[in-house]
């Protein structure tokens, strides 16, 4: 239980979904929280539930912001990037700005963010970034947020190497998970797109942020695990592949 305890754990996108999930967890195991994202509502709201937990918002993408998130932060053991946005079109048909704004949020936004963070890292600590399953089992439509989910798991194999002995880095990497992720969506398709994905998963059902953030603590404490790339996908791997 007191695994987290006297650690502190900076959650960059913990005002929702996975990373809102991460920072519970970690509260629950002992660890301060830093809950960190563009919207101080949301981290605020989020901070509500979870014991002791601080708020600094970022946007990643501004390098001022950075820079001025920066100063906010305590000594940290524990840095975890679920903050991201993902644009989905057809090769053909996705803009190259809408191409570039995804790679901002979710590439050269958390590589700054993590190297911002870098003096603030005590000895010992982590680094966890988040990709996702289409960077090596892409789908249809999904080509431009594959290769930025891949960027981001070469970035966290390179930097386990760059940064240890010193810091561990990991990257997580979900199959489709119930989250916040898709509250914009229409209930119906998103009830749609949930059975249809869990349908086609050996578990037959998509994930939680719960499930999620149980991996991301594991790849946080355990101290022989960096440069790991870990699917938690429910079997999204190994599933069925769709005709086209
Ligand atoms: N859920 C899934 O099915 C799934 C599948 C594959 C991969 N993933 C990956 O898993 C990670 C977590 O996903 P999730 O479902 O938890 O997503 P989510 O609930 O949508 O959370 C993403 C968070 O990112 C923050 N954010 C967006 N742009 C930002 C920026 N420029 N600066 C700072 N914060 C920013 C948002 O908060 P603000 O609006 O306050 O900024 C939001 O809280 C993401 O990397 C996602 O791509 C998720």
């Amino acid at each position: 239980m007191a695994q987290l305890a006297e650690k502190t754990v900076v959650v960059v996108g913990g005002g929702s979904g996975i990373g809102k999930a991460v920072a519970v967890a970690a509260a629950r195991d002992g660890a301060q929280v830093v809950l960190s994202s563009r919207s101080r509502d949301k981290l605020e709201a989020a901070a509500q539930d979870i014991p002791r937990a601080v708020v600094s918002p970022v946007d990643m993408t501004d390098p001022a912001s950075v820079a001025a998130w920066q100063t906010t932060l305590p000594a940290i053991d524990h840095l975890v990037i679920s903050a991201s946005s993902a644009a989905h079109g057809r090769f053909q048909d996705l803009s190259d700005d809408a191409l570039r704004a995804m790679f901002d949020a979710k590439f050269f936004g958390p590589y700054a963010t993590a190297r911002a963070a870098l003096p603030k890292l005590r000895d010992g600590g982590s680094i966890t970034f988040f990709s996702g399953v289409l960077s090596r089992r892409p789908g249809f439509n999904c080509s431009g947020l594959g290769a930025v989910n891949g960027a981001v798991e070469s970035l966290a194999y390179a930097l386990a190497l760059e940064l240890g002995p010193r810091l561990r880095v990991n990257c997580i990497s979900p199959g489709m998970i119930r989250s916040d992720a898709y509250a914009g969506m229409p209930e119906d398709a998103r009830k749609t797109m949930y059975e249809a994905t869990g349908e086609s998963l050996p578990v037959g059902r998509v994930g939680t942020v719960e499930e999620a953030a149980e991996a991301t603590l594991f790849v946080m404490s355990n101290t022989y695990t960096t440069g790991l790339v870990l699917d938690i996908d429910g079997g999204h791997m190994i599933r069925q592949y769709a005709t086209r």
